[in-house]
Protein backbone atom coordinates (compact mmCIF):
# COMPACT_ATOMS: atom_id res chain seq x y z
CA UNK A 1 0.00 0.00 0.00
CA UNK A 2 1.18 3.43 -0.45
CA UNK A 3 -0.53 5.31 2.41
CA UNK A 4 -1.33 9.11 3.06
CA UNK A 5 -0.97 9.55 7.36
CA UNK A 6 -2.02 12.80 8.26
CA UNK A 7 -0.86 14.18 11.89
CA UNK A 8 2.12 12.14 11.64
CA UNK A 9 4.09 13.81 14.34
CA UNK A 10 1.34 13.03 16.48
CA UNK A 11 1.03 10.91 19.12
CA UNK A 12 -1.26 8.04 16.91
CA UNK A 13 0.23 9.43 13.55
CA UNK A 14 3.60 8.35 14.72
CA UNK A 15 2.29 4.90 16.19
CA UNK A 16 0.78 4.12 13.29
CA UNK A 17 3.47 5.41 10.50
CA UNK A 18 6.13 3.06 12.64
CA UNK A 19 3.96 0.24 12.06
CA UNK A 20 2.96 0.59 8.41
CA UNK A 21 6.74 1.17 7.32
CA UNK A 22 7.59 -2.10 9.79
CA UNK A 23 4.57 -4.02 7.68
CA UNK A 24 6.74 -3.04 4.02
CA UNK A 25 4.47 -0.27 3.14
CA UNK A 26 5.35 2.87 1.56
CA UNK A 27 4.15 6.23 3.75
CA UNK A 28 3.87 9.73 3.08
CA UNK A 29 3.19 11.55 6.28
CA UNK A 30 2.24 15.00 6.56
CA UNK A 31 2.02 17.73 9.54
CA UNK A 32 1.71 21.39 10.08
CA UNK A 33 3.53 20.65 13.66
CA UNK A 34 1.45 23.18 15.46
CA UNK A 35 2.17 24.33 18.99
CA UNK A 36 -1.33 23.49 20.41
CA UNK A 37 1.36 21.30 22.38
CA UNK A 38 5.16 20.39 22.83
CA UNK A 39 6.46 21.16 19.08
CA UNK A 40 9.82 19.31 20.07
CA UNK A 41 8.15 16.54 21.31
CA UNK A 42 6.29 16.12 17.71
CA UNK A 43 10.22 16.66 16.21
CA UNK A 44 11.24 13.76 18.13
CA UNK A 45 9.18 11.28 17.10
CA UNK A 46 9.81 12.43 13.69
CA UNK A 47 13.76 11.89 14.08
CA UNK A 48 12.40 8.49 15.44
CA UNK A 49 10.82 7.66 12.47
CA UNK A 50 13.87 9.02 10.21
CA UNK A 51 15.75 6.61 12.41
CA UNK A 52 14.13 3.25 11.50
CA UNK A 53 15.72 1.18 8.81
CA UNK A 54 12.50 1.29 7.03
CA UNK A 55 13.17 5.01 6.49
CA UNK A 56 13.15 5.00 2.78
CA UNK A 57 10.24 3.72 2.55
CA UNK A 58 8.83 7.22 4.40
CA UNK A 59 8.64 11.14 3.23
CA UNK A 60 7.38 13.80 5.58
CA UNK A 61 6.04 16.58 4.30
CA UNK A 62 4.84 20.22 6.64
CA UNK A 63 1.95 20.87 5.37
CA UNK A 64 -1.47 22.00 6.56
CA UNK A 65 -4.36 20.00 5.82
CA UNK A 66 -6.59 23.82 5.53
CA UNK A 67 -4.09 24.04 2.53
CA UNK A 68 -6.12 23.39 -0.29
CA UNK A 69 -4.30 23.99 -2.95
CA UNK A 70 -1.14 22.36 -1.09
CA UNK A 71 -3.46 19.48 -0.68
CA UNK A 72 -4.63 19.05 -3.67
CA UNK A 73 -0.82 18.25 -5.40
CA UNK A 74 -0.02 16.33 -2.84
CA UNK A 75 -2.74 13.91 -3.83
CA UNK A 76 -2.23 14.19 -7.66
CA UNK A 77 1.59 13.75 -7.42
CA UNK A 78 1.11 10.96 -4.97
CA UNK A 79 -1.76 8.35 -6.23
CA UNK A 80 -2.21 7.04 -2.86
CA UNK A 81 -3.89 3.98 -2.20
CA UNK A 82 -5.28 4.71 1.52
CA UNK A 83 -5.45 7.33 3.36
CA UNK A 84 -5.36 7.72 7.17
CA UNK A 85 -6.32 10.90 7.90
CA UNK A 86 -5.50 11.52 11.96
CA UNK A 87 -4.50 15.04 12.02
CA UNK A 88 -7.27 17.53 13.75
CA UNK A 89 -7.01 19.79 16.51
CA UNK A 90 -7.71 17.40 18.87
CA UNK A 91 -8.87 18.04 22.81
CA UNK A 92 -11.91 18.79 24.24
CA UNK A 93 -10.67 21.36 26.91
CA UNK A 94 -9.31 23.37 24.11
CA UNK A 95 -12.19 23.84 21.49
CA UNK A 96 -13.62 25.91 24.49
CA UNK A 97 -10.66 28.03 24.30
CA UNK A 98 -9.52 28.37 20.75
CA UNK A 99 -12.80 27.22 18.44
CA UNK A 100 -11.06 28.91 15.39
CA UNK A 101 -8.32 26.25 15.14
CA UNK A 102 -11.37 23.09 15.18
CA UNK A 103 -12.96 24.83 11.95
CA UNK A 104 -10.44 25.22 10.24
CA UNK A 105 -8.40 21.95 10.62
CA UNK A 106 -11.27 19.58 11.51
CA UNK A 107 -14.07 21.03 8.72
CA UNK A 108 -12.16 22.59 6.38
CA UNK A 109 -8.95 20.19 6.43
CA UNK A 110 -11.32 17.72 6.20
CA UNK A 111 -13.13 18.74 3.27
CA UNK A 112 -9.80 19.02 1.51
CA UNK A 113 -9.10 15.44 2.56
CA UNK A 114 -12.45 14.38 1.10
CA UNK A 115 -11.60 16.36 -2.05
CA UNK A 116 -8.12 14.76 -2.39
CA UNK A 117 -9.39 11.29 -2.19
CA UNK A 118 -12.40 11.71 -4.74
CA UNK A 119 -10.21 13.44 -6.89
CA UNK A 120 -7.59 10.99 -7.12
CA UNK A 121 -9.65 7.37 -6.36
CA UNK A 122 -8.35 6.44 -3.37
CA UNK A 123 -9.19 2.91 -2.39
CA UNK A 124 -9.80 3.28 0.98
CA UNK A 125 -10.28 6.64 3.56
CA UNK A 126 -10.23 5.53 7.28
CA UNK A 127 -10.32 9.12 9.62
CA UNK A 128 -9.93 9.78 13.15
CA UNK A 129 -13.28 10.45 15.07
CA UNK A 130 -14.17 10.31 18.73
CA UNK A 131 -16.16 8.44 21.61
CA UNK A 132 -16.73 12.26 22.56
CA UNK A 133 -19.58 11.81 19.72
CA UNK A 134 -21.41 10.02 21.91
CA UNK A 135 -22.39 13.47 24.33
CA UNK A 136 -25.42 13.75 26.19
CA UNK A 137 -25.82 9.96 25.45
CA UNK A 138 -25.62 7.54 29.08
CA UNK A 139 -26.75 4.20 27.54
CA UNK A 140 -23.99 2.01 28.18
CA UNK A 141 -21.36 0.66 26.87
CA UNK A 142 -21.30 3.05 23.70
CA UNK A 143 -22.28 1.50 20.68
CA UNK A 144 -22.27 2.31 17.30
CA UNK A 145 -25.51 1.19 16.66
CA UNK A 146 -26.99 4.54 18.80
CA UNK A 147 -27.51 7.92 17.51
CA UNK A 148 -25.00 10.52 18.41
CA UNK A 149 -27.00 13.55 18.13
CA UNK A 150 -26.13 15.40 21.05
CA UNK A 151 -22.40 16.71 21.34
CA UNK A 152 -21.49 18.80 24.17
CA UNK A 153 -17.83 20.55 22.75
CA UNK A 154 -17.10 21.64 19.44
CA UNK A 155 -14.53 19.17 19.15
CA UNK A 156 -17.07 16.80 19.27
CA UNK A 157 -19.48 18.27 17.12
CA UNK A 158 -16.83 18.42 14.17
CA UNK A 159 -15.72 14.74 14.63
CA UNK A 160 -19.49 13.63 13.95
CA UNK A 161 -19.07 16.25 11.32
CA UNK A 162 -16.37 14.45 9.54
CA UNK A 163 -18.77 11.35 10.10
CA UNK A 164 -21.49 13.16 8.02
CA UNK A 165 -19.60 14.72 5.31
CA UNK A 166 -17.56 11.25 4.78
CA UNK A 167 -21.24 9.68 4.26
CA UNK A 168 -22.28 12.45 1.78
CA UNK A 169 -18.84 11.69 0.03
CA UNK A 170 -19.08 7.84 -0.04
CA UNK A 171 -22.80 8.02 -1.09
CA UNK A 172 -22.24 10.32 -4.22
CA UNK A 173 -18.80 9.39 -5.45
CA UNK A 174 -19.11 5.19 -3.80
CA UNK A 175 -16.09 6.53 -1.99
CA UNK A 176 -15.23 4.00 0.91
CA UNK A 177 -14.77 5.87 3.88
CA UNK A 178 -14.07 4.20 7.55
CA UNK A 179 -15.01 6.29 10.67
CA UNK A 180 -12.91 5.43 13.81
CA UNK A 181 -14.37 6.41 17.51
CA UNK A 182 -11.02 5.97 20.06
CA UNK A 183 -11.40 6.13 23.31
CA UNK A 184 -9.13 7.78 25.26
CA UNK A 185 -5.81 6.86 23.85
CA UNK A 186 -2.50 6.62 25.82
CA UNK A 187 1.03 5.05 25.84
CA UNK A 188 4.45 5.90 24.92
CA UNK A 189 5.33 9.14 22.95
CA UNK A 190 1.84 9.85 24.33
CA UNK A 191 0.24 13.67 24.43
CA UNK A 192 1.36 16.05 26.83
CA UNK A 193 -2.56 17.98 27.10
CA UNK A 194 -4.00 14.37 28.46
CA UNK A 195 -4.13 13.06 31.78
CA UNK A 196 -1.48 10.80 31.94
CA UNK A 197 1.55 12.97 31.18
CA UNK A 198 -0.24 15.55 32.94
CA UNK A 199 -0.36 13.80 35.79
CA UNK A 200 2.77 12.28 35.79
CA UNK A 201 4.43 15.12 35.31
CA UNK A 202 2.85 17.19 38.30
CA UNK A 203 3.80 13.42 40.62
CA UNK A 204 7.42 13.99 39.60
CA UNK A 205 7.34 17.25 40.17
CA UNK A 206 5.65 17.01 43.84
CA UNK A 207 3.10 19.46 42.45
CA UNK A 208 -0.56 18.86 43.01
CA UNK A 209 -3.13 17.03 40.24
CA UNK A 210 -6.38 18.19 39.28
CA UNK A 211 -8.40 15.37 39.71
CA UNK A 212 -12.18 16.70 37.75
CA UNK A 213 -15.74 15.29 39.41
CA UNK A 214 -14.13 14.12 42.41
CA UNK A 215 -12.48 11.35 40.47
CA UNK A 216 -15.50 9.62 39.54
CA UNK A 217 -15.57 10.17 36.14
CA UNK A 218 -14.87 6.75 34.02
CA UNK A 219 -12.93 6.67 30.53
CA UNK A 220 -12.41 3.08 28.39
CA UNK A 221 -8.73 3.71 28.35
CA UNK A 222 -7.15 2.29 25.45
CA UNK A 223 -3.38 1.65 25.01
CA UNK A 224 -1.67 3.10 21.60
CA UNK A 225 -0.70 -0.32 20.14
CA UNK A 226 -4.59 -1.07 20.86
CA UNK A 227 -5.57 1.32 18.32
CA UNK A 228 -2.60 0.69 15.95
CA UNK A 229 -3.73 -2.69 15.83
CA UNK A 230 -7.18 -1.64 15.07
CA UNK A 231 -6.44 0.49 12.70
CA UNK A 232 -3.98 -1.76 10.54
CA UNK A 233 -6.57 -4.52 10.47
CA UNK A 234 -9.28 -2.02 9.05
CA UNK A 235 -7.19 -0.94 6.71
CA UNK A 236 -7.60 -3.10 4.27
CA UNK A 237 -11.13 -4.27 4.30
CA UNK A 238 -12.62 -1.04 2.10
CA UNK A 239 -16.34 -1.22 3.28
CA UNK A 240 -19.14 -2.05 0.69
CA UNK A 241 -22.30 -1.24 0.15
CA UNK A 242 -24.56 -2.95 3.21
CA UNK A 243 -27.16 -5.53 1.48
CA UNK A 244 -29.19 -5.40 4.98
CA UNK A 245 -29.02 -1.77 5.20
CA UNK A 246 -32.62 -0.34 5.77
CA UNK A 247 -33.40 3.53 5.01
CA UNK A 248 -36.77 2.42 6.86
CA UNK A 249 -34.75 1.66 10.22
CA UNK A 250 -31.45 3.25 9.12
CA UNK A 251 -28.78 1.39 11.45
CA UNK A 252 -26.30 4.21 12.69
CA UNK A 253 -23.45 2.31 12.06
CA UNK A 254 -23.71 1.35 8.51
CA UNK A 255 -25.35 2.34 5.30
CA UNK A 256 -26.31 1.61 1.58
CA UNK A 257 -23.21 3.60 0.81
CA UNK A 258 -19.79 1.85 1.48
CA UNK A 259 -19.33 3.80 5.15
CA UNK A 260 -18.89 2.50 8.40
CA UNK A 261 -18.44 3.75 11.29
CA UNK A 262 -16.32 1.58 14.45
CA UNK A 263 -15.58 1.98 17.98
CA UNK A 264 -11.83 1.24 19.67
CA UNK A 265 -11.95 1.11 22.73
CA UNK A 266 -10.76 -1.43 25.16
CA UNK A 267 -13.72 -2.69 26.42
CA UNK A 268 -14.06 -1.57 29.90
CA UNK A 269 -14.67 1.17 31.84
CA UNK A 270 -12.26 2.52 34.75
CA UNK A 271 -12.58 5.49 37.41
CA UNK A 272 -10.29 8.41 36.94
CA UNK A 273 -9.15 7.43 40.64
CA UNK A 274 -8.68 3.80 40.17
CA UNK A 275 -6.35 5.11 36.91
CA UNK A 276 -4.48 7.59 39.39
CA UNK A 277 -4.00 4.46 41.85
CA UNK A 278 -2.18 2.63 38.89
CA UNK A 279 0.12 5.30 37.80
CA UNK A 280 0.96 6.04 41.63
CA UNK A 281 2.00 2.31 41.70
CA UNK A 282 4.34 2.61 38.44
CA UNK A 283 6.03 5.84 39.61
CA UNK A 284 6.58 4.18 43.06
CA UNK A 285 4.83 7.66 44.37
CA UNK A 286 1.60 9.50 45.65
CA UNK A 287 -0.15 12.03 43.75
CA UNK A 288 -1.23 15.38 45.64
CA UNK A 289 -5.10 15.60 44.71
CA UNK A 290 -6.53 18.84 44.17
CA UNK A 291 -10.64 17.91 43.59
CA UNK A 292 -12.84 19.77 41.52
CA UNK A 293 -15.53 19.95 39.79
CA UNK A 294 -16.59 18.52 36.23
CA UNK A 295 -15.29 20.17 33.50
CA UNK A 296 -17.93 21.55 30.93
CA UNK A 297 -17.56 20.00 27.18
CA UNK A 298 -16.91 16.29 29.43
CA UNK A 299 -18.79 13.29 29.53
CA UNK A 300 -19.09 11.60 32.36
CA UNK A 301 -18.17 8.21 31.49
CA UNK A 302 -16.87 6.53 28.34
CA UNK A 303 -17.05 2.64 27.60
CA UNK A 304 -16.51 1.30 24.26
CA UNK A 305 -18.77 -1.49 22.52
CA UNK A 306 -16.50 -3.01 20.35
CA UNK A 307 -18.64 -5.74 18.91
CA UNK A 308 -18.39 -4.44 15.42
CA UNK A 309 -14.98 -4.43 15.35
CA UNK A 310 -14.22 -7.76 16.54
CA UNK A 311 -16.68 -9.74 14.13
CA UNK A 312 -15.19 -7.93 11.20
CA UNK A 313 -11.39 -8.07 12.23
CA UNK A 314 -11.65 -10.85 14.94
CA UNK A 315 -9.38 -8.17 16.73
CA UNK A 316 -10.47 -7.30 20.28
CA UNK A 317 -8.05 -4.20 22.46
CA UNK A 318 -5.97 -6.42 25.51
CA UNK A 319 -3.56 -4.51 26.76
CA UNK A 320 -4.16 -4.54 30.80
CA UNK A 321 -4.07 -0.84 32.20
CA UNK A 322 -1.34 -1.53 34.36
CA UNK A 323 1.20 -2.98 31.93
CA UNK A 324 0.64 -0.03 29.55
CA UNK A 325 0.94 2.90 32.51
CA UNK A 326 3.92 0.99 33.35
CA UNK A 327 5.32 0.76 29.79
CA UNK A 328 4.36 4.89 29.59
CA UNK A 329 5.87 5.63 32.44
CA UNK A 330 9.24 3.50 31.17
CA UNK A 331 8.87 5.45 28.14
CA UNK A 332 8.23 9.05 30.31
CA UNK A 333 11.36 8.36 32.19
CA UNK A 334 14.06 7.99 29.59
CA UNK A 335 12.83 10.44 27.17
CA UNK A 336 12.75 13.32 30.13
CA UNK A 337 15.85 11.89 31.47
CA UNK A 338 14.47 11.41 35.56
N1 LIG B 1 -5.50 10.52 21.66
C1 LIG B 1 -6.79 10.26 21.95
O1 LIG B 1 -7.15 9.87 23.07
C2 LIG B 1 -7.84 10.44 20.88
C3 LIG B 1 -9.15 10.03 21.18
C4 LIG B 1 -10.14 10.18 20.22
C5 LIG B 1 -9.82 10.70 18.97
N2 LIG B 1 -8.54 11.10 18.70
C6 LIG B 1 -8.26 11.66 17.38
O2 LIG B 1 -7.19 10.91 16.82
C7 LIG B 1 -6.39 11.78 16.00
C8 LIG B 1 -4.94 11.72 16.44
O3 LIG B 1 -4.88 12.14 17.79
P1 LIG B 1 -3.52 12.27 18.59
O4 LIG B 1 -3.82 11.90 19.99
O5 LIG B 1 -2.43 11.60 17.85
O6 LIG B 1 -3.32 13.86 18.56
P2 LIG B 1 -2.04 14.74 18.21
O7 LIG B 1 -2.42 16.15 18.50
O8 LIG B 1 -0.84 14.18 18.90
O9 LIG B 1 -1.87 14.52 16.65
C9 LIG B 1 -2.51 15.31 15.68
C10 LIG B 1 -1.45 15.90 14.78
O10 LIG B 1 -2.12 16.65 13.77
C11 LIG B 1 -1.37 17.82 13.53
N3 LIG B 1 -2.28 18.82 12.99
C12 LIG B 1 -3.24 19.52 13.64
N4 LIG B 1 -3.86 20.35 12.79
C13 LIG B 1 -3.30 20.17 11.58
C14 LIG B 1 -3.51 20.74 10.30
N5 LIG B 1 -4.43 21.69 10.11
N6 LIG B 1 -2.75 20.32 9.26
C15 LIG B 1 -1.79 19.37 9.45
N7 LIG B 1 -1.53 18.80 10.64
C16 LIG B 1 -2.29 19.20 11.69
C17 LIG B 1 -0.79 18.21 14.86
O11 LIG B 1 0.39 18.98 14.71
C18 LIG B 1 -0.51 16.86 15.51
O12 LIG B 1 0.83 16.46 15.33
C19 LIG B 1 -7.03 13.15 16.09
O13 LIG B 1 -7.91 13.30 15.00
C20 LIG B 1 -7.80 13.09 17.38
O14 LIG B 1 -8.89 14.00 17.38
C21 LIG B 1 -7.55 10.97 19.63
Amino acid sequence: MHVLVTGAAGFIGYHLTARLLADGHSVVGIDNCNDYYDVQLKKDRLSQLAALPQAGHFRFEALDLADGPGMAALFAREGFSHVVNLAAQAGVRYSLINPESYLSANLVGFGHILEGCRQNKVGHLLFASSSSVYGLNTAQPYSVQHNVDHPVSLYAATKKSNELMAHAYSHLYGMPCTGLRFFTVYGPWGRPDMALHLFTTAIVRGEPIKVFNQGHMRRDFTYIDDIVEGVVRLLPLAPGPDPSFDPAAPNAATSSAPWRIYNIGNNQTVELNDFIAALEDALGMKARKEMLPMQPGDVQATWADINDLTTLTGFAPSTPLREGIARFVDWYKEYYKI
